[in-house]
Parts: C-alpha cells; structure tokens; sequence
C-alpha cells in the first residue's frame, strides 16, 4: 500500500502533483473563470461579506497564514488568521458579515471544531476547507469546500497542505471574481497560472537528490533555522514545523525581517539557516532586503541553505547551499518552496534513524483539546 515507497511520507510526498491538480479539477471552467457553485453560498453573500477570519492549526494554520495575504491582496477584505485553540477564548469579534473559514486535513481537529461552533453562535458563516468527506468539521459548518489529496496517512502533513493552499487561492480568486476587484486581470492571470503548477510541482520532485544528500550531512546537527518573508515566512515556520516532529531537532521559523530585533543572536559558526527567497519580479524590494539578510548571517559564520527562483542570479555568491524552485507568481510560491523543505526533514528524520511516519507523541488527528 505505500506504492514501493518505504515510507508513506515519502509517497504523499511524490503525490503532491496528482493531489493539486485533483484539487483544482472542474473548478475552472473552459472561459478560465472559477466555478465554486458546490460551495452553496450565494454571490449576494459573499458580496456582503466585510471580514475574513481563518482558523486552523499547525501545517493547516500555515495554509492559513498564506491564505489571509492571497485573500487581502486579491479581494481587498480584512482578513486574518488565527490559531484555532486561541480564537474562542479571546472573545473575537465576529457577526453575520464575518467569513470564517476551517482549514482543516483530518475534519476532526477539535481545537478548530471549537472555534467554528464559536463563529457560528456569533452568527459567522462558516466555510471549511477539508481533506476528509462527511467529517465532523464540515459536517458542522455552512458550506465546505473540498482539498482531494486523497488519504493522507503519514502524521507529517504534506500533500494535504499543498491542496489547503490551493483550496485557499481558489476562495481568493473566487471571492475577488464574484465582487470585482482592480485585480481582474491579475486574477484571470493567475488562474491560468495555477492549471501549470501541479507541472512545477513535478519539476521540483525531481530535483530533490541534492536536498536529501544534504539533509544528510546535517544528521548531527542540533538547530537549523528557517528565514522568509510575505508567503516565505509562513514556508519558513512549516519548514521547521517538519523538522521538529520528524527529526526531532530545535528549528525555528523567523520572519527574516526580524532578524535584527533578535534571533541574529543566534548565528554562530557553521549553523544552517534555510531561506526562502520571494522572487526578484514580484515584490523586488522583499527581494534585495532578503539578500541582504542571506550577506549578513553569512559574514557571521551560517552555513546558508537557499531556496531561490530559477534565473536568480542575485543569491548566488551567497549561497553555500542553492536549492532552486520554478517561478510563479509571487502568491502562489509557496507551493513550490515547500516541497524541498518536506523532503529535507523527511530525509534527515531517516538519517537520524526517526519513525518517519509516526513520529514519537503525535497523533495524526487531534480530537482534544
Ligand atoms: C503537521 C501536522 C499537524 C496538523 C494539525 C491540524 O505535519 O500534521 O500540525 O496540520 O494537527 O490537523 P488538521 O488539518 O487535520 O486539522
């Protein structure tokens, strides 16, 4: 059943096209527009809507956090995400103009069960986002939009997060098409963009020799810190969300703008530090300051392991380690980032001799809270 892979990770892994395409299959008509009529909230709805609020938790939390700058950037609604065993208990503000929306693999996480039963007792509508038919979490909410990555049986979440990404754009896109936005072409642009990705996401899984020999060379390491910005940032925290619970090494995620105000206290020699590089086209000015900060670790002593588009020639001299990625649009990188961090903790986690697949006190889905 693990399809000649030994482990089940390394086959969701590798079915990461297949699952992001299923996803975005008969959700995009032949006029190139999004058709979500299966969502059953009504444009008049979704017209009204003021406030976008996503909650989630760990991997799904990260899908979240990409999601509220793709929902803000293409819809121009304020949006937020938040932790779902946070939400309830800060009494948030929420009425019927509130979108929440439930990000969820399993359908049975009970933190996010929680805050979703809270949204809809202050009157929110709720969609959820979700991997598993018939749950309890879309059972319970108003409308469910489904991720098809197909069983995902490795605790480390990895094919369902990419599909909770593209569930995510297609609510973006979807909600920036039925009001209008300035964004119009954009948004016809990177729906077109988005049928080539599951291609990309290919592209990247077979590059990935380099990535597991290095992963390797750090077996013996005890820290390795991840750096990104804008969608990197939340690449960056899943990267070292995947080290943590697999190969059970200290990895923090920064906000690599943050690295002044502390955690550059923390380079010392030979340290390894991944970063995630936003493209030169997008928001070049992200762009330099990142390069800036890859110079700076540098000259104090990282080993620095960067994930750059293809054709950026800027990172080059500073990288000890250049993992490269396929350019897409600026929003939609993630996709393509995370691959290479799945594979790099999934590969130092066999190194280290780890249960890849069960990691030690995880569960995969977590119904307490
Ligand atoms: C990490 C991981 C967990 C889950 C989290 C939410 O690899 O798998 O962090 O993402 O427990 O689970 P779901 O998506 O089932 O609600």
């Amino acid at each position: 059943e693990k399809g000649g892979y030994d482990y089940f990770m390394l086959k969701e892994i590798a079915e990461q096209p297949k699952a992001v395409a299923d996803t975005l299959l008969g959700r995009i008509d032949a006029s190139g527009l999004l058709t979500l009529d299966e969502v059953r909230i009504p444009a008049s709805v979704l017209r009204e809507v003021d406030k976008v609020v996503i909650v989630a938790c760990g991997t799904a939390y990260h899908a979240g956090m990409i999601a509220k700058l793709a929902i803000e950037h293409w819809t121009r609604i304020p949006c937020e995400t938040e932790l779902a065993s946070e939400f309830r208990y800060r009494d948030p503000i929420l009425d019927q103009r509130t979108l929440v929306i439930a990000i969820s693999q399993s359908g049975e996480t009970m933190d996010t069960l929680m805050a979703l039963r809270h949204a809809r007792e202050q009157g929110a509508r709720v969609l959820a986002v979700c991997n598993t038919n018939g749950s309890t979490i879309p059972r319970e909410s108003d409308a469910v939009l489904y991720t098809h990555a197909g069983p995902e049986v490795a605790v480390a979440s990895t094919k369902a997060f990419l599909t909770q990404l593209v569930a995510c754009y297609l609510v973006a896109l979807y909600l920036g098409q039925v009001r209008g936005t300035k964004w119009g072409d954009e948004i016809e642009t990177v729906i077109r963009e988005l049928s080539d990705i599951a291609a990309a996401v290919d592209r990247v899984l077979e590059t990935m020799e380099p990535v597991r020999a290095l992963a390797r060379s750090l077996a013996d390491k005890d820290t390795v810190l991840f750096l990104g910005r804008h969608v990197g940032y939340p690449v960056a925290l899943e990267g070292a969300l995947k080290l943590k619970e697999l190969a059970y090494m200290h990895a923090e995620g920064f906000a690599a703008g943050e690295l002044k105000h502390g955690p550059i206290a923390l380079i010392e020699e030979d340290l390894p530090v991944v970063v995630v590089v936003p493209s030169p086209r997008g928001r070049s000015v992200l762009h330099d300051k990142i390069v800036s900060n890859i110079q700076e670790i540098r000259a104090r002593g990282a080993r620095t392991i960067v994930i750059a588009e293809e054709g950026d020639d800027a990172v080059v001299p500073y990288a000890d380690h250049l993992i490269r990625i396929p350019a897409t649009p600026t929003l939609l990188q993630p996709l393509v980032a995370t691959v290479p961090l799945q594979v790099f903790a999934c590969e130092l986690a066999t190194a280290r001799g780890n249960e890849v697949d069960q990691p030690r006190n995880l569960a995969k889905s977590v119904t307490v809270e």
